[in-house]
């Protein structure tokens, strides 16, 4: 079976980190140092958390890095003393390559706050020959005694010229055919999340040529004219014709409801000809129903009373 592009691709060193300048930056700086402190790698999924601190490890410890480098999850489901059980054993062996072993822990905002103590305390018992990379998608839930261990580094999401480039060489390396618009649609779809684009184009070629049709199948995503076109009606009152035009979409490409309401809380501001204070009601409305969905609520009623909500307005 082939690899995953997402590991294919998955850069080596930290010069083909793409987006993240500043950071790989000061990860150079490090290993020209021969020392690190602890870090604290912030931000949303598919920016390159991992991929860094592999490529860390790597450019420390040489291509055997998985000698001195240790991968875990914090949120695994058997507790954390599981992982701290694995920290141990880890940890009780010298380092070899260098004067320290480094541990990357993924997933630490999904620690409870007691899990975090105990976390703070292992940190501090192997401080001497470990250095931890926490990973997490928001700090703010990473306790102050930990976080000021630390030194934090905020991935932020990838630029959409940047993610082109990258999907484009990918793309010829594998000799798949492309329109523009296939790739500016993956782009769109997935907003700064590099993890998310390579899926989506390893999926579409898979079909054969990645073009606007297939990326939207393959993504389930609803074309953004459509959406807006649906929330045009609505706006204009044409309650039915906009519920029968959602309906299709969302049958037809296989969309939850909730990524329905995502698209239009992000399209209802492209829709010309309305007023903000119309846009405004609007988005309020999405809110609501998105609130209901999350509770449980039947998502074809939601939806539906969201479109008639908005077709209100009008009357
Ligand atoms: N900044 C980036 N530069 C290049 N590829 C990236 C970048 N971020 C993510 N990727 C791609 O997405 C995949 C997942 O990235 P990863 O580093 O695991 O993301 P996360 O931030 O969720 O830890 C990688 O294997 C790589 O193919
Ligand atoms: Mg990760």
């Amino acid at each position: 079976m082939e690899l995953p592009w997402t590991e294919k691709y998955r850069p080596k060193f930290l010069k083909d980190v793409i987006g993240q300048e500043k950071i790989t930056e000061r990860m150079t700086a490090y290993i020209k140092d021969k020392n690190i402190p602890h870090l604290l790698f912030a931000g949303p999924a598919g920016t390159g958390k991992t991929t860094t601190a592999l490529c860390l490890a790597r450019e420390f410890f040489g291509e055997n890095f998985k000698d001195g480098f240790l991968e875990l999850n914090a949120s695994d489901e058997r507790g954390i003393d599981v992982v701290r059980g694995k920290i141990k054993e880890f940890a009780r062996t010298m380092p070899i390559i260098m004067d320290f072993k480094l541990i990357f822990l993924d997933e630490a905002d999904a620690l409870t706050n007691d899990a975090q103590q105990a976390m703070r305390r292992t940190m501090e018992q192997y401080t001497k020959t470990c250095r931890f990379i926490l990973s997490c998608n928001y700090s703010s839930k990473i306790m102050d005694p930990i976080q000021s261990r630390c030194a934090v580094f905020r991935f932020r999401k990838i630029q959409r010229t940047a993610i082109k480039e990258y999907l484009k060489k990918i793309l010829n390396i594998e000799q798949v055919k492309f329109t523009d618009d296939g790739i500016n649609a993956i782009v769109e779809i997935s907003e700064g999340d590099v993890r998310k684009s390579i899926n989506i184009l390893q999926s579409a070629s898979v079909i054969g040529e990645v073009n606007e049709e297939n990326v939207f199948n393959i993504a389930s995503y609803a074309k953004p004219e459509q959406i807006r076109w649906i929330l045009k009606l609505a706006i204009d009152g044409k309650f039915l014709d906009s519920r029968n035009m959602l309906d299709n979409i969302m049958l037809n490409y296989g969309i939850a409801g909730e990524d329905v309401l995502i698209q239009m809380s992000r399209e209802i501001f492209y829709v010309e000809e309305i007023d903000d204070k119309t846009k405004m009601k609007v988005v309020d409305a999405i809110g609501e129903c998105n609130f209901r969905l999350v509770e449980g609520a039947n998502e074809r009623i939601q939806i539906a009373a969201l479109l008639a909500k908005i077709a209100i307005l009008k009357y």
